[in-house]
């Protein structure tokens, strides 16, 4: 038979554009847990709808555009600067993204906030209905359309009323806070009855989709069932999906020669010191200056490690147009310089704090500049190799709705087995060391439990977290998901 078209939505494309001349473009992958998983998922005819990252004013670019994306199956939403501005720097990344982890707005802003909110909620819902207008063009009857994340929650409403017999899917890749949080919002009801619209509703974990019954029986006054949510007759599924990686794509890198050749490079680089390893998005609920502050007390309180350990943390620069993540890009340089300073000798410094950029040109010596500008898979294959190397991973975010790194840390770790200190224990709860990221005493202690792990307790924590990563696949996921999809429709159909 043939393949089920699925048509994937996301506010991200998989690929974000950078434009070179008035008609060339280039493609360079993006970064972020959604678009991870989703690579991985293949067994399906799938277009992807998203924006591409960079505004496109004018006709020829956006054919331009248009025609290069669709080489990797992607379709372009054009999003006017205002538009990113309102929606995507303001009602996603100032309002719901920090809502949604619990972090609360900034104090000083919340008044200026509360004024903004309706123009930033208006440009939310007028972008949404953009994205729908390009599904809707390209949409054909049988097609599945799989919504994705907090950008898009409008979207099944939009899609439903273009056509009430799309099989519509939204999944949300962040938490979804408790009812007592969502209620803090203006929008909190709008918002619900729009994804309500969607036929299935799925989250990473059962605390998550329960969070959000509860909000829609609270807020809504509706009806929270075993299935779902129902309305007037009218039941939408909520459940949970907890996604993974491809873990294969990681085991196998490895053993590509130019992989072997970086990890090579890289043992001897740290030689007689053991690695610790954190990668994050530089974002708030990463719980990075933390993490660092965690790894100072550690220092201060074991001399004889001093020389013996360093902290390697991959910072990706992320919404760099939000405010609250440029002052975290200025705290987290201040608190590591001031770190070395304290720690450092004229041989060594304790914290290699990499920006992506740095880390591409800085570290990898082995390969030419052209295949490093045009093909970004290279960025993968060097974090393939740092995994590797890793003794002690450090993923501490404050909050996360499923954490990759951890996963690709693991699939990456067969002939070492080192250990993951985790803070957010929705799946690998069981070999990882599971604290609590804001106390900086109880990590510090942990980092000096991990590295001084005997080999069989680490072997034994390693192998139940492969078991995870391995059998929980992304792959898996999206059928599962889609699968279901499916399912609830025929039911439906069979109700009625
Ligand atoms: N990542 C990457 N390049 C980097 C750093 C991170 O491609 O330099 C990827 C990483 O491999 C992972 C994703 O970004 O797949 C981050 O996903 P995660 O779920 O940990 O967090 P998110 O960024 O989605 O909040
Ligand atoms: C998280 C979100 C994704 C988002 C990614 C990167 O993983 O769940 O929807 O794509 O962060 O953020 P960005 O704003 O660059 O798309």
């Amino acid at each position: 038979p043939s393949k089920q078209r699925l048509l994937v939505v996301a506010n991200r494309l998989p690929v974000s554009a950078v434009r070179r001349s008035v008609d060339s473009w280039q493609l360079e992958i993006s970064v972020g847990g959604l678009v991870s998983a989703l690579l991985g998922v293949k067994e399906f005819d799938a277009r992807w709808i998203g924006w591409a990252g960079v505004n496109v004013s004018d006709d020829i670019g956006q054919r331009t555009l248009t025609k290069s994306l669709a080489e990797k199956r992607c379709i372009p939403v054009f999003l006017d600067e205002e538009i990113v501005q309102q929606y995507y720097n303001g009602y996603c990344n100032n309002i719901l993204w920090p809502l949604f982890h619990y972090l609360g707005l900034p104090q000083e802003d919340r008044l200026a906030t509360t004024r903004s909110f309706q123009s930033q909620f208006d440009a939310y819902k007028k972008a949404n209905q953009l994205f729908a207008d390009v599904v809707n063009n390209i949409y054909q009857e049988g097609d599945v359309v799989w919504c994705h994340d907090y950008h898009l929650m409008f979207l099944p409403q939009c899609l439903k009323r273009y056509n009430s017999n799309m099989k519509v899917g939204w999944f949300l890749h962040t938490p979804f806070p408790s009812s007592e949080i969502h209620r803090t919002l203006p929008s909190r009801s709008e918002l619900l009855r729009s994804v309500l619209a969607a036929d299935l509703v799925g989250f990473h974990t059962y605390d998550y989709a329960r969070h959000f019954v509860s909000a829609c029986t609270r807020i809504l006054g509706f009806e929270g069932t075993p299935e779902g949510v129902e309305n007037q007759g009218k039941l939408t599924r909520v459940a949970a999906f907890p996604i993974g990686i491809d873990s294969e794509r990681f085991i196998r890198a490895l053993e590509l020669p130019q992989v072997q050749d970086h990890i090579k490079e890289l043992k001897e680089r740290f030689a007689g010191r053991k690695v610790m390893l954190g990668v994050d998005r530089l974002d708030m609920i990463k719980g990075i200056p933390q993490k660092i502050l965690a790894f100072e007390k550690f220092l201060e309180e074991n001399p004889n490690w001093r020389d013996k350990v360093v902290l390697l943390q991959i910072a990706v620069p992320t919404r760099t147009d939000v405010s609250e993540y440029q002052k975290l890009t200025s705290q987290v340089h201040e608190i590591v310089g001031r770190i070395n300073g304290r720690f450092g000798t004229l041989t060594a410094v304790p914290i290699h704090h990499l920006l992506y950029r740095d880390y591409e040109f800085g570290f990898i010596t082995s390969c030419n500049s052209e295949r490093l500008l045009n093909d970004r898979s290279l960025d993968f294959h060097a974090l393939c190799a740092l995994y590797a190397v890793t003794d002690v991973a450090l993923v501490t975010s404050l909050r996360d709705g499923m954490n990759l790194v951890s996963y690709e840390f693991v699939a990456c770790q067969a002939s070492k087995k080192g250990v993951l200190i985790l803070s957010a224990a929705q799946s690998l709860g069981a070999g990882a060391i599971l604290v609590n990221p804001w106390n900086i005493t109880e990590v510090a202690a942990s980092i000096g439990y991990a590295l001084n792990m005997p080999a069989d307790e680490r072997e034994k924590r390693h192998q139940l977290n492969f078991m995870h990563v391995t059998s929980h696949t992304s792959q898996e996921w999206a059928a599962t998901f889609v699968s279901e999809l499916n399912d609830t429709i025929v039911e439906a159909q069979l109700r009625t």
